[in-house]
């Protein structure tokens, strides 16, 4: 594949109010979900929930792409079908997350980096060989007193740098995720702040290391309060405020940003983005990575049990396109009683 197919495949998935489902969970994130539905985590049940989701009829008109964790990328469900064939047959591009999750700088440190870079080249072989087209990698920098320190940004931003350059490198995709934490006390205004110097560091080392912008897709935060600081969430100054700290960070080649839900509600999630595409007049397709925006109902409904699965697949149908009428700025209130 040419470098014109990464760029191709980076707009594609952006395109026509379509985003990413994120179902990359851990294996100690999905048994934290499932606890949340006491239901038992393990390979057959992890399977039979993604698997739930990907059969979805008609879902392909809303999610482009799915990321997937690496268990699921090469699982089969009991009849012997390969999940990421099944989305790769629906014209879903197949996704996979590629870091391996956060690691303290040093024992009396609080910040992260993101581990895996070192392996990196060499673990993205066996998926690129068989279909995945995109990765990802989350960077997280947390909020607090006398943090984030500049240390940690830099630290995060050329970690996303290299990883971006390896995963063109290998044909793939990247999708950069510099993930401001909403937890804490700080308001919106720190977060605006934060997130600014942050996306500024990553496109820095991204320009430095001449990562090709086309063919890449950014995964921010929305400028949001801090969840304990007891400001309610005004969804106009959010989008505004989310707006404007893109337009000063983010260069114009970027085909696509796709944000990540960070645990905003099902429909804050919804909400935000719909009013972020009213008020765009950028160039770039705003859309949706959500992992628990879009999960959580259907998670929820479906509860362990085989003979949900309809309703649950019928509740993450909705959520799909909610969202992705709210790419177009489409969404209204009314409809979430379809
Ligand atoms: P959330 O939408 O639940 O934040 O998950 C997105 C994601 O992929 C985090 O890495």
């Amino acid at each position: 594949m040419s470098k014109e197919n990464i760029q191709y495949i980076a707009k594609k998935i952006v395109e026509n109010g379509k985003g990413i489902l994120a179902a990359d969970e851990s294996t100690n994130t999905i048994k934290k979900r499932f606890n949340s539905i006491n239901v038992k985590s393990n390979e057959e049940t992890r399977c039979f929930y993604r698997d739930t989701l990907f059969s979805t009829p008609d879902i392909s008109k809303y999610i482009s792409g799915v990321i997937l964790f690496e268990e699921t990328f090469f699982q089969k469900n009991s009849s012997n079908e390969s999940l990421k064939e099944k989305l790769e047959n629906i014209n879903c591009y197949p996704g996979i997350k590629v870091d391996q999750g956060l690691e303290e700088f040093n024992k009396d440190s609080i910040e992260t980096y993101t581990k895996g870079i070192e392996t990196l080249d060499k673990r993205l072989k066996p998926f690129a060989e068989n279909g995945a087209k995109f990765t990802k990698w989350r960077s997280v920098i947390n909020i607090g007193e006398n943090i984030p320190s500049s240390h940690c940004i830099e630290e995060n931003s050329s970690l996303l740098a290299e990883y971006a350059l390896i995963s063109q490198n290998n044909k793939l995709v990247p999708i950069v995720e510099p993930e401001v934490i909403m937890n804490g006390e700080h308001n919106i205004d720190k977060c605006y702040e934060v997130t600014k110097e942050t996306l500024n560091q990553v496109f820095n080392s991204l320009k430095e290391k001449n990562v090709d912008l086309k063919g890449m897709l950014l995964k921010p935060n929305m400028i949001v309060p801090g969840d304990k600081s007891g400001e309610k969430l005004n969804i106009k100054e959010i989008a505004e405020k989310t707006l404007a700290c893109l337009t000063k960070t983010v260069p114009e080649e970027v085909p696509g940003i796709v944000f990540l839900s960070g645990g905003l509600s099902s429909i804050n999630a919804t909400m935000i983005l719909n009013e972020i595409n009213k008020l765009n007049s950028t160039s770039w397709n705003l859309s949706f990575s959500y992992g628990r925006a879009l999960q959580e109902d259907a998670l929820k409904m479906w509860a362990g049990k085989s003979e949900n699965k309809n309703v649950a697949q019928d509740i993450f149908l909705h959520r799909a396109k909610m969202n992705s009428l709210a790419c177009h700025g489409k969404w209204d209130t009314s409809l979430e009683n379809e």
